[in-house]
């Protein structure tokens, strides 16, 4: 199973590096191939998707590879950032019939809850299937040791739920996409 981790904010100082890292991590303990898929890395200043872009191309391959989707944002302004929404715009049908599990990022208390819900709706349109399970990761700055581990041990127990159910789901969905 090939689920990537998209790293949502490419702001400068960004926190949400640290989770994106995480996360990745503890993919790859639950079994999966994962990488880092970073916003950065596919910045083309303005909406974009016919395709005709080398980073567009890139993406491409990424997502019709992916058997699912992990996606770690912040919320800014009760949102998601600009440049994840420009980056997911770049491709389409390569998210069909996939699941997506979302991360909350914020330095408040709330973990970003409010930008979940309004990605969820985005999945949707993408013709995706959101999970249920979130992780929302509240009070980013204190949350990591300078090795990038979790110092609220009480996250594992979340984000083995989180990604049980996204493996469910995943492993589901291949094989109905299979039998097309
Ligand atoms: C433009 C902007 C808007 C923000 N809006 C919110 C918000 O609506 N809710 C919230 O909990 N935190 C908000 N924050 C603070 C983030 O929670 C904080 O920056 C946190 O570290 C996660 O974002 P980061 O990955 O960019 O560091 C905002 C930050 C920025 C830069």
């Amino acid at each position: 199973m090939y689920i990537p981790v998209i790293l949502g904010t490419s702001r400068k100082g960004r926190q949400s590096e640290k989770v994106a890292k995480f996360m990745l991590q503890q993919a790859s303990k639950a079994g999966l191939e994962s990488e880092l898929i970073d916003t950065r890395d596919f910045s083309s200043g303005v909406t974009d998707s016919t395709k005709t872009l080398p980073q567009s191309q890139k993406l491409s391959e990424k997502i019709s590879k992916a058997d699912g989707l992990i996606i770690v944002s912040p919320e800014y302004n009760h949102g998601y950032p600009g440049e994840l929404k420009m980056m997911l715009d770049m491709v389409y049908e390569e998210y069909r019939r996939k699941p997506i599990g979302i991360c909350g990022v914020s330095a408040g208390s709330l973990g970003g809850a409010q930008m979940v819900e309004q990605l969820r709706l985005v999945g949707i349109e993408l013709q995706m299937v959101p999970i249920r399970e979130t992780v929302y990761f509240s009070q980013v700055q204190n949350l990591f040791d300078e090795g990038g581990g979790i110092k609220d041990e009480s996250y594992y127990g979340r984000i083995k739920k989180f990604l049980d159910e996204l493996i469910w789901y995943a492993k589901a969905l291949k094989k109905a996409r299979e039998e097309e």
